[in-house]
């Protein structure tokens, strides 16, 4: 039985973070907030950059923070977004969540409500692999 997440703390961090989103260029907040091994929540928006390409998605500066602060077992991920249907996370933030997870439970969520349960292994059936690393 997969394990039943109460969704609803992790949209709100999501949302509010989604709301600091520091996006000039775009206009496209995202708010992505993981629920970690322990419990506690960590949330990330994203950071764009005037050299467009070093701008950080929502997931990444999401799972920075969290493994800033020691925690590096997610066990859960939503992501806000304004889009429709909501937008799930691009092939750089799926690699780095695998990096921590072989797979977890993703929502997607739009402000009209649309919310899209996938997983992470669904995402990426395919990821990168390293020998010996697994
Ligand atoms: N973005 C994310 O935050 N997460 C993704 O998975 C894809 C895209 C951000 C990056 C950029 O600031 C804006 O959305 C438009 O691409």
């Amino acid at each position: 039985m997969p394990e039943r997440i109460d969704w609803e703390p992790l949209i709100a961090a999501a949302r509010a973070a989604a709301a600091r989103a520091h996006a000039p260029y775009s206009r496209f907040a995202v708010g992505a907030a993981l629920l970690m091994e322990d419990g506690t929540v960590v949330a990330g928006c994203n950071v764009e950059n005037r050299s467009y390409g070093l701008t950080m998605c929502a997931e990444r500066t999401a799972i920075g923070a969290a493994v800033s602060r020691g925690l590096t077992r997610p066990r859960a991920l939503a992501v806000v977004t304004t889009t429709a249907p909501p937008s799930a996370p691009c092939g750089m933030c799926r690699e780095t969540l695998r990096e921590f997870a072989e797979d977890l439970p993703i929502l997607l969520v739009n402000p009209d409500g649309r919310r899209v349960e996938t997983t992470l292994a669904e995402l990426l059936p395919f990821p990168f692999e390293l020998p010996g690393r697994g």
